[in-house]
């Protein structure tokens, strides 16, 4: 068999056989297949597509390509959650110590930030001595122990993926749903987790434009992860607009500490709740909203995050004084010039402005200032005077203020009339 066939074959359209997506899977392991040719090929794949199947064979020959975590011996109910990506997404750091306080397990692996959006092991980062390279003996101790742990992708569990990954980051083939279905998957599959609940975006801050092909998205995942025997289910909503009102990493940690605190912005609780009540379902419990509010005002959720950053060696400090976590320098208040609700505000400028700032890396070994951020302190159907602050900009780059002002401004639109609040929620793919 020869990898210049099977390109042919995409090329024209056709769909590749089980024995022709192992043959790729295996040259791009063994190195036995160029990266300029796995680069070709994965163009083809962009235009030509892949249905159900052929997806399937991709996925199960990604996992196939590394270690399979077995977290049997810990709990036969083990929640895993996955974000597609999204402009201040913090969910996962109040979706976990929810899913603790409720006494679920919740084995997580998480990525850096990617493209323009943020990564949750980026924002862990952000609180001092947090420990996310944990070896899987440490996770799995700390899963046990702690009902739950966060920690860095390995390298051994999908390793295809990251190999593929890569090089569709540079080459512009990413965005495609066959792409995007097997890379999620199989990395969800390989982290040992029985139950699966997707968290998966569209607007202009995902990789996603469309509902529709969030949907068709989710589809294919929720099917892939059937056919090879999990649990599995997909929370579709909007990312038009930044999650909550930080973004950047210090700034968000800061944001999920006041939510466990019980401050909770309306949409970051409305996708933490929707995702925490799909992944009691998953493993037979029937919750409402209001048992999850319980779980933040009694504090217990709180403690569980405490518990967390104590257990990956945090500071725990953080808790009662936010100055422990990264300062920026320069802090800049962002006024607006005319007066209005706000109507949007496009996630995609500003992920560039919080990227331009600092907070995000151009390439994969960029260092990141975990200080830098932005602050909405105006967001959706806000009421904003002449004058007033709508933004705070957090940097130690003087020379990125000008960009990142123009582009918050751009970034805001204003109605005279006040917007009707509207779910973020789009649909659920069971
Ligand atoms: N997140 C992933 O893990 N993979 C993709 O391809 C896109 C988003």
């Amino acid at each position: 068999m020869k990898i210049i066939d099977i390109i042919e074959k995409k090329k024209k359209g056709e769909a590749l056989t089980d024995t022709e997506i192992k043959f790729f899977i295996d040259g791009v392991m063994k190195g036995s297949i160029e990266d300029y040719q796995t680069s070709a090929l994965l163009m083809a794949i962009y235009f030509r597509g892949m249905n159900l199947e052929e997806t399937t064979l991709l996925t199960k020959y990604m996992v196939e390509s590394g270690e399979i975590l077995d977290l049997s011996d810990i709990s036969d109910n083990i929640i895993d959650k996955h974000s597609t990506g999204g402009v201040g997404d913090k969910i996962t750091l109040m979706f976990l110590p929810i899913m603790a306080a409720a006494g679920m397990y919740t084995a997580k692996l998480s990525g850096r930030g990617l493209g323009h959006t943020g990564g949750t092991i980026d924002k862990l980062e952000a609180i001092p001595n947090f420990r996310t390279d944990l070896s899987i003996e440490e996770f799995k101790e700390k899963v046990k122990t702690h009902k739950t742990a966060i920690a860095a992708q390995t390298l051994s569990l999908a390793p295809a993926d990251g190999k593929l990954y890569a090089l569709r980051d540079v080459t512009s083939t990413v965005d495609i749903i066959p792409l995007i279905a097997s890379s999620v998957v199989s990395k969800k599959i390989a982290s040992g987790a029985n139950h699966i609940v997707l968290d998966v975006k569209y607007g202009s801050g995902a990789f996603l434009k469309t509902p529709e092909d969030a949907q068709k998205l989710s589809e294919i995942m929720v099917e892939v992860g059937k056919r090879l025997n999990r649990n599995i289910c997909a929370v579709i909503s909007s990312m038009n607009q930044p999650l909550g009102r930080a973004v950047g990493n210090s700034v968000e940690i800061q944001e999920v500490i006041e939510f466990l605190k019980g401050n909770m912005e309306p949409d970051l609780k409305e996708i933490t709740f929707t995702l925490a009540k799909k992944a009691l379902e998953k493993a037979n419990r029937h919750e409402d909203f209001d048992y999850f509010e319980k779980l933040i005002k009694s504090g217990s959720a709180l403690e569980k995050f405490k518990e967390i950053v104590a257990s990956q060696n945090g500071d725990v400090r953080i808790f009662d004084d936010y100055s422990i976590l990264p300062q920026a320098g320069i802090k800049y208040e962002v006024k607006t010039d005319v007066s209005g609700f706000v109507k949007n505000i496009d996630a995609l400028k500003i992920a560039k402005a919080c990227k331009n700032l600092g907070a995000g890396r151009e390439k994969k070994s960029d260092p990141i200032d975990y200080s830098a951020g932005i602050y909405l302190n105006k967001k959706y159907a806000e009421y904003v005077n002449k004058g007033d602050t709508i933004a705070t900009v957090y940097t130690n780059k003087e020379g990125a203020l000008e960009e990142a002002k123009a582009l918050i401004e751009s970034a805001f639109e204003y109605t005279d009339k006040k917007p009707e609040e509207q779910s973020l929620i789009y649909k659920i793919i069971n």
